[in-house]
């Protein structure tokens, strides 16, 4: 029998771990991983066509390039479903206060926080916006994640908003990760709206929404519905709109106060509510029966030092989907590290770390709508894979703190490392 043709095949992988399937792993499935020992994928045409032992992919495949993995651990690309990394300016300044006691609410209060990233952001220009957000996401692909979700939000004026969805564009066609790209202009009321604070809600709805969607810059439509921000009316009539316009939606949702962000995302379909530090018992069983994705920022709680960790034991016996990502914004979590959220992951949501690989790919996958294409080493699936410095998936959050990337591989290309 001839063999099939591939374009590359990547061999001798120690341990292969993956998730499978198109749709969220929920409950016990979520520790439920595809592990591989000796094996080996082919990858054609940008996609994986074959994953498997060694023995049977070699044996069915042939391709003119050939990757030895040095028998390492081979596992999909990180997705990194909610991310802030388009800004201007830093924070460092916050940090220093939040060591000395100040608190990230007092701060924000204050006047500082998301609205001083909004003030740097409004007076640089797209350029400069790019050039300082370019290595951040240059930096996600280094640590291993190959699909990201970008969202606006330091505008919260039309033109801004604007600006910095181009600037989304702009970086998606610069790098060779998957950039999904998300409206936030409800993540604050701006400085200008402080005593008319419907006026901004009015703004949302009759000028922003509708000339983004015309712009067809965004994908989802996303909020801040929080005590002080956005409460569940105002968030409602203006995700309403934003779904009418054609967006898909999602929510930072209860992260420290209980509004009822949960259930608001329920009720309104939407693909994820993010955060959930402070959720309700009727919250988590809404989004059960919605099917709404838990998005859970482990990375923000621990940065903004508080007490309460979302409650993941809860979600998943509930039977809702997690997953996980960085947040990586200048005030609450500025890190690019998937691999750092693997190990707070596991100490502090109590997942073990086979969930909270699933839940860094085939369920972050989802959570933004990319489970068809990615998030799991599967035939028909893209080649986005990460060769590790390490022989076993546990490793990841074990060895904390440091960059185990060796190689990274997008749609069948080698884009960070060599072997
Ligand atoms: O997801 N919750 C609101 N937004 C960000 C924080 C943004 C900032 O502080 O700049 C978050 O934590
Ligand atoms: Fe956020």
């Amino acid at each position: 029998m001839s063999k099939k043709r591939a374009d590359l095949l990547i061999t001798n992988i120690g341990q292969l771990a993956t998730p499978r399937g198109k749709k969220p792993a929920r409950g016990e499935k979520m520790s439920n991983l595809r592990v591989i020992r000796d094996a080996a994928v082919a990858v054609k045409d940008g996609d994986l066509t074959a994953v498997g032992t060694g023995e049977k992919v070699l044996h069915d495949y042939t391709a003119p390039k050939e990757l030895d993995a040095g028998g390492h651990l081979v596992t999909p690309g990180f997705v990194d479903p909610h991310t802030h990394i388009v800004f201007a300016g830093s924070r460092e300044q916050e940090f220093e206060m939040r060591c000395q006691g100040a608190s990230y609410k007092e701060i924000a209060l204050a006047g500082g926080g998301i609205l001083s990233t909004v003030l740097a952001t409004r007076e640089a220009s797209e350029d400069e916006i790019l050039d300082q957000s370019l290595p951040r996401l240059k930096r996600c692909l280094e640590f291993g994640t190959t699909t990201v979700e970008i969202k606006s939000g330091y505008g919260l004026d039309t033109a801004t908003e604007l600006k910095m969805l181009r600037v989304i564009d702009r970086l998606r066609k610069k790098t060779p990760l998957d950039v999904v790209s998300t409206f936030l202009g409800a993540h604050e009321v701006p400085p200008e709206y402080r005593s008319d604070r419907d006026g901004y809600v009015r703004l949302l709805i009759e000028q922003m929404i509708p000339a983004v969607a015309e712009s067809g810059l965004a994908e989802f439509t996303d909020i801040f519905t929080e005590q002080h921000v956005f409460d569940v009316s105002q968030s409602r009539r203006i995700l309403q709109a934003a779904k009418e316009a054609g967006f898909k939606l999602r929510l930072h949702a209860d992260e420290i106060v209980s509004l009822g962000g949960a259930q608001l995302a329920a009720e309104l379909q939407a693909v994820s509510a993010d955060h959930l530090g402070a959720i309700s018992a009727r919250g988590i069983k809404a989004l059960a029966e919605s099917g709404t994705i838990a998005v859970l920022l482990p990375g923000t709680t621990f940065f903004i030092n508080l007490e309460s960790y979302a409650p993941a034991t809860a979600l998943k016996e509930a039977g809702v989907a997690i997953a996980l990502s960085t947040d990586c914004n200048p005030g609450s979590s500025m890190t690019e590290s998937m691999q750092i959220i693997q190990t707070l992951a596991c100490l502090y949501l109590d997942l073990p770390p086979a969930e909270a690989l699933s839940a860094s790919t085939l369920n972050a996958a989802c959570a933004i709508d990319r489970g068809d294409r990615v998030g799991t080493l599967e035939p028909g699936k893209q080649a986005d894979l990460v060769i590790w410095d390490c022989a076993d998936y546990r490793a990841i959050p074990y060895h904390y703190g440091v960059n185990l990337v060796r190689t990274v591989i997008k749609k069948g290309k080698v884009v960070v490392g060599g072997l």
